[in-house]
């Protein structure tokens, strides 16, 4: 297999140092391209945040979640600490101070310090490119409406080009998620059905079995569709429905998926259901009712579900129905995309029951058992012709070593390259918040998301937006 080149050297500076995100996640993906031998060595974590701290306790706290910590010395003594606050001009003034060459800015913060960070940065010429590239990621969320998002757009775009900025979308980091580009794009044989002459409809789910837990101050302000529609279920939605890039370079692919977006209109009311769990079971676990967790507001009309129906108006995708859905508390984690071809021209074969025999379904299996499924008939031993459905099945477990990974790897090592494909555009965010514009604007003025019981798989009133068309949900599983 063709080796990807080792990444520039460089200084990651991470605000939010001591953080979750930063913790779990960019620490030990930092520790596994060490390891598969893509970082520079000498690769500097510069770990900034307001709490009293050293260069050993920021180690002592980033060692905590590195499994493997064969690679981890030699990477933690190049990690150092500076106690500093995210809005006084002087941590930024004493950062342009030590700072030299190539350097990542990761804002790991909350989201309400996006705009002055970048702002500090701008004033103490921290962008400034003439010593090596300045580039700064940014994490979601990317504002909370269309308003908030074009003015953050704005204020980050006067100080730094959309060249230095990369909007993380952390599902794009997803081996299976960029697998549905070579997908559609590396086999003919897709290409020829992908469109809406074979296609009668697609769902995307994002189903998880965890709660709210301790995020109830951040989730209650958020819920369901900010948190996960016009970002992670829009990306899967902009590269099931995107025309072939010209190239692969990160502007024409970029382009295409921007497109996708721009051509969601905005989604109606009567095209979405908003669910919030109940008190129930997941498996043996008890699970309480929403507006009984931790830091919730127990009048609150925050939504924990959310099921649409959204048109594509391209060539390719007119008269399409795409069906998304994602909700908390579910019965299975299960993140998938169903594609059901429509029927055969012609009924030749009836089924072993004498009925008809169902239609085509590829099932991209994002996670967990992460593969593809087609779903096609074949016929069954026998004197008469009765064919069965069976399934082709790929697993990429079997095919694959991709345990141990955070699905961060990729993305870091396509900042430090300078590959912008797994990022999103300004045009991007700003086309996903104006789809769900109208329901932020529904929503947030009255009514109540509809209860569904935690463990089970949502409100009645998302199968009845499938049942009005004719259509089903696939099960979650
Ligand atoms: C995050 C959301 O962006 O994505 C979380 O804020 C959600 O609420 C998570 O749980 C889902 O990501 P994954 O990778 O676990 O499917």
């Amino acid at each position: 297999m063709r080796k990807p080149p080792v990444a520039p050297l460089a200084t990651f500076v991470i605000f939010g140092a001591l953080g979750d995100l930063t913790r779990r996640l960019l620490a030990p993906a930092l520790v596994n391209l060490v390891r598969d031998g893509l970082l520079t060595k000498g690769t500097k974590i510069l770990g900034v945040a307001h709490t009293e701290g050293d260069d050993n306790s920021l180690r002592d706290v980033l060692g905590e979640y590195i499994d493997d910590k064969s690679d981890w010395p030699n990477m933690s003594a190049n990690v150092h600490y500076r106690r500093g606050d995210f809005t006084q001009a002087e941590t930024f003034a004493a950062l342009a101070k030590e700072l030299t060459g190539n350097v990542v800015f990761y804002l790991a913060t909350s989201p309400g310090f996006f705009g002055q960070i970048v702002d500090h940065l701008g004033d103490a010429g921290l962008l400034d490119e003439k010593g090596g590239f300045r580039r700064v990621v940014i994490e979601k969320p990317f504002g909370t409406d269309l308003e908030s998002a074009r003015a953050l757009n704005r204020q980050i775009l006067a100080r730094a080009s959309e060249e230095q900025i990369y909007r993380i979308d952390h599902f794009l980091g997803k081996e299976t998620v960029q697998n549905i580009l070579v997908t559609r794009f590396g086999n003919a044989l897709m290409d020829a059905v992908w469109n809406r002459r074979y296609i009668d409809y697609v769902e995307i789910t994002a189903a998880e079995v965890v709660t709210v837990g301790t995020r109830g101050a951040f989730y209650d302000g958020t819920g369901a569709l900010r948190d996960m529609v016009p970002n992670h279920l829009f990306q899967l939605l902009s590269l099931v429905c995107m025309e072939p890039p010209v190239s692969l370079s990160a502007d024409a692919i970029r382009t295409e998926k921007a497109k996708v977006i721009a051509a969601v209109p905005p989604i109606p009311p009567e095209d979405a259901v908003r669910g919030r769990y109940a008190k129930g079971k997941i498996g043996k676990a008890k699970v309480p009712d929403y507006t009984a967790e931790p830091d919730v507001n127990p009048k609150g009309r925050t939504e924990t579900y959310v099921a649409l129906k959204v048109a594509v108006e391209t060539w390719r995708w007119s008269g399409v129905p795409f069906y998304l859905r994602t909700g908390k508390a579910m019965s299975a984690r299960d993140t998938e995309i169903v594609i059901h071809f429509r029927d055969a021209p012609l009924s030749l074969f009836p089924d072993a029951e004498g009925g008809k025999l169902p239609p085509n379904t590829l099932i991209l299996q994002i996670q967990p058992n992460e593969g593809m499924t087609l779903d096609i008939a074949a016929k069954a031993p026998g004197p008469i012709v009765a064919p069965v459905p069976v399934s082709l099945d790929f697993l990429y477990a079997s095919h694959f070593d991709i345990g141990h990974r955070t699905g961060y790897e990729t993305l870091l090592y396509d900042v430090l390259i300078g590959d912008q494909t797994l990022f999103q555009r300004a045009d991007q965010i700003e086309g996903g918040w104006a789809a769900v514009q109208p329901l932020l604007d529904a929503w947030g003025k009255k009514g109540k998301p509809e209860p569904y019981k935690a463990g089970s798989d949502g409100p009645e009133a998302a199968a009845a937006l499938l049942e009005r068309d004719g259509r089903a949900w696939h099960p979650i599983q």
